[in-house]
């Protein structure tokens, strides 16, 4: 009996570690879509280890990178699922070299959706497998905007810290009534300081401000125009059918009121839940990371594999 449970016990520590090994090779592979202007940069995460995963796609938000993610992907990857995390255009890595030249990146909706394409192609992804759309702000955005253009290719919807894409928030009327050069020229880091003022943990600043300052207060301020703009109004635009989670973090001032709004408007889909994460401004998963983690295993626990 000993030795059984010994052997057991020796049997269940060599699989333990010999799968965290191969987790550790699994984890950020980082990938290029040369097809894109700027090339997009991403890393996938447990592609080899949970080959049929559930594969979820994180963006993140105005002038933040791939990094915001980084607590929640290894939870993720362990609980069997495939995650990717990206830079979306013009910001983080996705940018040119050339500084100068950087000033005329694009961001609009329809070009983000355009490399989510073509980094789904690069990734091998089948355009018959549906992923689940997560994102943060900005990246919220981008998740229902592809939830609405191709609801055959998402699963769910996660939706952090962002309204919703057919109500104006109010404090985006400024972006969208104002040319964008005549917002570049005025905004001093007023969209910089904004996004960082919202957070009052010193390790999760500090990330927030690296990460905002590889994208620059202009490409910020692009990302904010191109979220006002994307912007329908109707009440209807983005009602999906498919299981969504809304979560905010609960000192978010930016978005934690149109997060509760929304959930109250679209309480008819059965598949909808909302969470609030304590202690969390506008960047949940870095000033949360494990209240994150948490919202996110207990809803994907509640789909399908
Ligand atoms: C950088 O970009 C600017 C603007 O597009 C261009 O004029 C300049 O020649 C570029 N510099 C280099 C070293 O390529
Ligand atoms: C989604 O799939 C359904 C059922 O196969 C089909 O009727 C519908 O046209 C598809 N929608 C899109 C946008 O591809
Ligand atoms: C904006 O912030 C960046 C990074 O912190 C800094 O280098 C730059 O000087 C600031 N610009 C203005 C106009 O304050
Ligand atoms: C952010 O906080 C800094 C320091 O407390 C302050 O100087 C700045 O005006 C604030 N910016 C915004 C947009 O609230
Ligand atoms: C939303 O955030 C603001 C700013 O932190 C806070 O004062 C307010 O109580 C929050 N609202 C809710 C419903 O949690
Ligand atoms: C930051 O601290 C201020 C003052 O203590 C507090 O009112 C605010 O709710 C805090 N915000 C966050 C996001 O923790």
């Amino acid at each position: 009996m000993l030795l059984l449970w010994t052997l057991t016990a020796l049997f269940a520590l060599t699989t333990a570690s010999t799968t965290q090994d191969s987790w550790k090779s699994d984890m950020f592979l980082q990938g290029t879509v040369k097809s894109s202007s700027p090339p997009i940069q991403y890393w996938r995460s447990g592609f080899s280890v949970n080959p049929d995963g559930d594969i979820i796609i994180f963006t993140p938000g105005a002038g933040l990178d791939h990094h915001s993610f980084d607590a929640q992907v290894l939870p993720l990857v362990l609980a069997g699922h495939r995650v990717v995390t990206y830079d979306p255009r013009c910001q983080g890595m996705s940018q040119v070299s050339n500084i100068t030249a950087r000033e005329s990146c694009t961001i609009t909706f329809d070009l983000m959706l355009q490399d989510m394409d073509s980094m789904m192609i690069d990734l091998h992804i089948p355009y018959k497998q549906a992923v689940l759309q997560a994102g943060l702000s900005m990246g919220g955005m981008v998740a229902q905007q592809f939830a609405k253009v191709y609801p055959n290719r998402t699963k769910a919807l996660i939706a952090m810290d962002c309204g919703p894409n057919e109500v104006l928030l109010p404090w985006m009327q400024y972006y969208l009534a104002t040319p964008l050069d005549t917002l570049i020229a005025n905004d001093n880091n007023a969209s910089f300081n904004a996004i960082l003022n919202t957070s009052n943990n010193t390790i999760a600043r500090q990330e927030i401000y690296r990460e905002l300052s590889e994208s620059g207060d202009a490409e910020i301020v692009k990302a904010m125009k191109a979220c006002a703009e994307v912007v329908v109004d109707d009440p209807t635009y983005t009602r999906l059918n498919i299981p969504e989670l809304l979560l905010y973090g609960q000192l978010d001032g930016l978005t934690n009121t149109s997060m509760i709004e929304w959930y109250n408007r679209d309480i008819a889909n059965p598949h909808i839940s909302l969470v609030s994460v304590p202690n969390a401004g506008h960047v949940s998963s870095l000033d949360n990371p494990e209240g994150v983690v948490t919202a996110l295993i207990a809803f994907l626990n509640t789909i399908k594999h």
